[in-house]
């Protein structure tokens, strides 16, 4: 086995060696711990406040059982959390922010491998960004989907919170109804309980090879998800012993097949930002466009809310993320290694669907194309995305005339103002809530039609941004507009009643405004003042790169490896 990075600290002789050691012993931890054991860090984002990963001191105690198993030492320590539902004004403002004190928390440590526990949306990013730009051993335990939720008889989970929204919106559903349906939908531990970012996110980190087999589904409640936890705990020690870093992991064919998977499951848009951002990280090419030329002609194989009908624990007693890569095997690199020292061909050879109602054969799928569809013209020089299994069909080619608003507080101000011109064939235009013009870029895009349009019974509008949406929400939506409007993109000249023409079998967006006129805007616009000048916020709005990008600091891209030369004392 190669030298232990750890004893760099617990193996020195003289007074740096009793230093390092001795503060330790303040825990009960006898000599023996030092010598020579790999030293196993436990990344956890547990937090109160933090709800989908309120349970991970728990998990880690499984983890720490199983790296005790195999002979390793584990530490577990704290690094930032991001709860989704409660962070203002936005948890991806501080993705980037998280992934520094991974990466800083990592590197600066006595730890030889790494365990990263991550559940709610940004917590899985950011701590793959950071382990990744370390270069350690690493392997993800994702906190599990909760128990899917029940109410009056019904199943619900957070895709319907949007669809009873808009009820109470019309009225047809009351606020005491409205709040029944809060404990009703999560009343278990773990993230949501859809295929929202979340799940979306535990899905990646499997494809990409960095958990052990069916780490996606298995919900949080389950006791197999301690199971995992444990035998992760075991297997962190070997990759170790085996100096298997994860940039032998997180290889290009990884990032496709993470790609592909995506498309199979109908995963969240937000997988794109998160995804280029982690291959920045590792200094593996990745474009926007991969994701379009890769996975928007992969068949739809699960049938998950928010695109299909059922839940995370369905899709887990239906055989999980393994079930529907075997269906993919032949759009898969299959000979990729994964955390277990495993092909991805050996490890999906026992891999079945149980319930095709929930993950269909590839001959059968739910829909004949899924992904993420890149769609660029001169609203987009530089990409939006949509994702077509969550729009409506009929929607995908449409021209209509543009709503604009300006903010998100004027879109709130305005949007059920009875005077407000609009019809079912309006483009609802959105600025302002890019990377920097939020800043944070929220899961805003998705706006909820106006009133008078629910009324009518208007289900679904086209809607155009710089913004995100939820990875549980769904509607026929363009997001992640780059460049984004408070950047000077063109989104920024669009005014009220211009004709927007949409073709998503193109990949075609069009603003139908003169290009002198387009000129005349643009020698008039001036870049919002943003407000924000000091602090990370004020560092993040002058370095955060586009969406096509993925939307990390500019000086964060690449890796500065796990080497630290200098001693404390
Ligand atoms: Fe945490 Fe949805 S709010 S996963």
């Amino acid at each position: 086995m190669k030298k232990l990075r750890s004893q760099e600290w617990f193996g020195k002789k003289g007074k740096d060696g009793f230093i390092y050691r001795a503060w330790m012993k303040n825990q009960g931890i006898p000599d023996e711990e030092f010598k020579g054991k790999p030293v196993i860090g436990i990344c956890n984002t547990y937090s109160e406040l933090t709800p989908c990963n309120a349970h991970f001191r728990e998990l880690a105690e499984s983890v720490k059982k199983g790296v005790l198993q195999a002979g390793g030492f584990p530490v577990e320590f704290p690094v930032m959390s991001l709860g989704e539902t409660l962070i203002k004004p936005t948890a991806m403002l501080y993705r980037n922010l998280m992934s520094m004190d991974v990466e800083e928390s990592i590197r600066a440590n006595p730890i030889d491998g790494v365990v990263l526990l991550c559940g709610c949306d940004k917590t899985t990013p950011a701590s793959v960004m950071g382990a990744a730009s370390v270069g350690l051993p690493t392997m993800v335990v994702s906190g599990g989907p909760m128990l899917t939720g029940k109410y009056v008889g019904k199943d619900v989970a957070t895709s319907d919170v949007w669809r009873y929204a808009d009820e109470v919106t019309k009225g047809s559903f009351s606020q005491d109804d409205f709040r029944d349906v809060e404990a009703a939908m999560c009343r278990s531990r773990g993230h949501c309980a859809v295929m929202g970012t979340a799940s979306t996110m535990a899905c990646m980190v499997e494809s990409l090879g960095l958990t052990l087999p069916g780490n996606a589904a298995i919900p949080a409640a389950d006791s197999r998800r301690k199971v995992l936890a444990q035998l992760t705990g075991r297997r962190i020690v070997d990759l170790v012993k085996e100096d298997v870093s994860i940039d032998k992991i997180l290889t290009r064919e990884a990032f496709e097949n993470a790609i592909v998977v995506n498309a199979g499951i109908g995963g969240s848009t937000n997988f794109v930002l998160h995804l280029l951002a982690i291959a920045g990280r590792c200094e593996v090419p990745l474009e926007l466009d991969d994701f379009d030329r890769l996975g928007s002609q992969i068949p739809l194989l699960a049938n998950l809310q928010p695109s299909g009908k059922y839940f995370m624990e369905n899709f887990y007693y239906a055989g999980g993320l393994p079930a529907v890569m075997k269906q993919l095997e032949n759009h898969l690199h299959m000979d990729s290694t994964i955390v277990n020292g495993k092909s991805l061909k050996e490890n999906l050879s026992q891999a079945v669907s149980y319930n095709s109602d929930v993950i269909a054969t590839i001959d059968n799928p739910f829909q004949e194309s899924s992904g993420i569809v890149v769609v660029r013209g001169n609203l987009a020089e530089k990409g939006c995305i949509i994702k077509p299994s969550a729009a409506t069909p009929a929607l995908m080619q449409h021209k209509g005339k543009a709503v604009v608003f300006e903010t998100i507080e004027d879109y709130h101000a305005r949007v059920n103002d009875p005077s407000l011109v609009v019809d079912k064939d309006s483009v609802l235009v959105l600025k302002n809530v890019g990377p920097k013009g939020y800043p944070g870029m929220p899961e805003v895009g998705n706006m909820a039609l106006p009133k008078k349009l629910l009324d009518e019974g208007v289900t679904d509008m086209v809607r155009i941004s710089d913004g995100r949406m939820s990875g549980t929400a769904f509607g026929t939506v363009l997001l992640h507009t780059a460049p984004e409007s408070a950047a000077g993109g063109n989104l920024a000249l669009v005014r009220d009643g211009d004709l927007i023409e949409v073709d998503v079998s193109r990949k075609y967006i069009h603003l139908h405004v003169d290009e002198s006129e387009l000129d005349r805007r643009r020698s008039e616009w001036k870049a919002p003042d943003l407000g924000f000048d000091r602090g990370y916020v004020g560092q993040y709005i002058h370095h955060v790169q586009q969406a096509d990008l993925g939307a990390d600091l500019d000086f964060l891209t690449g890796k500065s490896g796990h080497v630290v030369t200098r001693d404390s004392h």
